[in-house]
């Protein structure tokens, strides 16, 4: 575990001055290091039915597509606006500057199936949250919210308490 930490790279001031930006693409270009990272998070999750997992743009598409893969389940893509060409539901959030918007297809989660959300890094927590409020106004029941990383001190686990195993 300490191994993976270390591999991720703190770059200081970006995207912008004063912030320590986690940079996982070192860990992605570890062969080792991101089997190791698939392997542990779907660990978790096995023996439990996921019958999908939602990925968020951009880096959660990667690690949300290897668990799914790991874990025999459906990617869904929840992505910025204007990209997903279907009938969308949109779920804007606030920032610490403003509002950001993501965008679901309304089809792509069917009530009562079973979910699993992963992205690369848990901040604020205010994407993710914004997340789980998409995923469960389609219906879907939340299995668990995974991350590669996460920045503790920024205490974004507390916006994702709630839910069935939140
Ligand atoms: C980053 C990261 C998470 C989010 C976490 O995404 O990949 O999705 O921020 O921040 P939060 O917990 O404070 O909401 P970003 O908006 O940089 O998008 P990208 O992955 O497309 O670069």
């Amino acid at each position: 575990m300490e191994e993976l930490k270390n591999i991720i790279r703190d770059v200081p001031d970006f995207p912008k001055k004063g912030i320590v930006f986690k940079d996982i693409t070192t860990l992605l270009a570890d062969a080792k290091s991101f089997q190791r990272m698939v392997d542990l998070l779907a660990h978790r999750y096995v023996g439990e039915r996921i019958d999908k997992v939602v990925g968020v743009e951009a880096r959660g598409f990667i690690i949300g597509a290897a668990l799914a893969y790991k874990l025999g389940a459906g990617v869904v893509l929840v992505r910025k606006p204007g990209k997903l060409p279907s009938e969308t539901f949109s779920k804007s959030y606030e920032l610490e500057y403003g509002t950001d918007t993501l965008e679901i297809h309304r089809d792509a989660i069917k009530p009562g199936e079973k979910i699993l959300i992963a992205d690369d890094v848990l901040a604020t927590g205010g994407t993710m949250a914004a997340v789980v409020d998409m995923v469960k106004t389609l219906g879907g029941e939340i299995v668990d919210c995974c991350f590669m990383a996460e920045l503790d001190f920024l205490q974004g686990r507390s916006r994702l308490r709630g839910g069935p195993s939140l």
